[in-house]
């Protein structure tokens, strides 16, 4: 209930045990079919998190995190291991049809990556480190691909900071969320009424109502646009050559 986002960092680095028990959880966050379909980048070099600070959308403070991870979706290891127990000979043998991973496949691996991520946010702010998730790191696909050797079956999902908080990060109030009854429904979904759109994006009448702001700050702004140009990129990359079976 205590976590909120943190991008301004205390100068104390996170001590090893401290790292260890962090990764510690997040491995053993639950994962599908024990499999582990993600994968996870330490990002240390100055450079590299320099780039990525101007790469996930001109973000400064990311370069300033004391610990920076980055999960990604991966089915390499499994296609890898695939190819090398040459498996798709048992599969013929077994009247199986061959198969790439698909876009099914990727989702469960995102699934798995975002689980891990989260965890270790959660372990982290147990320890009271602090966190932040990147969503730009959607963005530019190609440059992250280069700048990480990012194999085609691997996908950059959640890109999370990490430290200490910086003393006024405490003072900060939390961000609200909707109303519960907006969110959780019984048995099956609701659409939302007018009454609970004033509700849920004019609290205060006073100001420019959250949806328009949202549409104009975010929804319609460049990085958007880049984001989804982006992930194209790499569900084209995932997919190519991909048959159907
Ligand atoms: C998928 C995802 C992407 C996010 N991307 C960014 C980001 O690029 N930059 C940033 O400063 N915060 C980012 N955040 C943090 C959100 O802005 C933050 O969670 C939200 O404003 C709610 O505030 P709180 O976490 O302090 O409760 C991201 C959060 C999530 C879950």
């Amino acid at each position: 209930m205590k976590r909120r986002s943190i991008r301004k960092y205390a100068d104390r680095p996170i001590e090893e045990d401290a790292k260890k028990a962090v990764l510690d959880a997040a491995f053993r966050a639950p994962t599908a079919g024990a499999m582990m379909l993600y994968s996870i980048i330490e990002v240390e070099d100055p450079q590299k998190k320099a780039q990525l600070a101007e790469s996930c959308d001109h973000q400064p403070f990311i370069a300033t995190a004391p610990w920076l991870l980055l999960f990604l979706a991966d089915y390499q290891r499994w296609q890898d291991g695939y190819a090398h127990f040459n498996v798709e000979e048992a599969a013929r043998q077994h009247g199986r049809q061959i198969r790439q991973p698909g876009v099914g496949d990727l989702m469960l691996a995102c699934l798995d990556a975002i689980i891990a991520a989260q965890t270790a946010v959660i372990a982290a702010e147990s320890l009271g480190i602090g966190s932040c998730y990147i969503g730009d790191i959607l963005e530019n696909y190609e440059i992250h691909q280069k700048l990480l050797n990012l194999p085609r079956y691997t996908m950059p999902i959640a890109l999370v900071c990490f430290g200490y908080p910086a003393a006024s990060e405490m003072q900060r109030k939390y961000t609200p969320r909707f109303d519960r009854d907006l969110v959780l429904f019984k048995d099956s979904y609701r659409r939302l009424t007018k009454e609970e759109l004033e509700r849920a994006f004019n609290a205060d009448p006073e100001a420019v109502n959250a949806a328009e702001r949202n549409y104009l700050r975010k929804f319609s702004a460049d990085f958007s646009f880049e984001m989804t140009r982006s992930v194209k990129k790499m569900l084209e990359n995932w997919q190519q050559d991909f048959s159907p079976a």
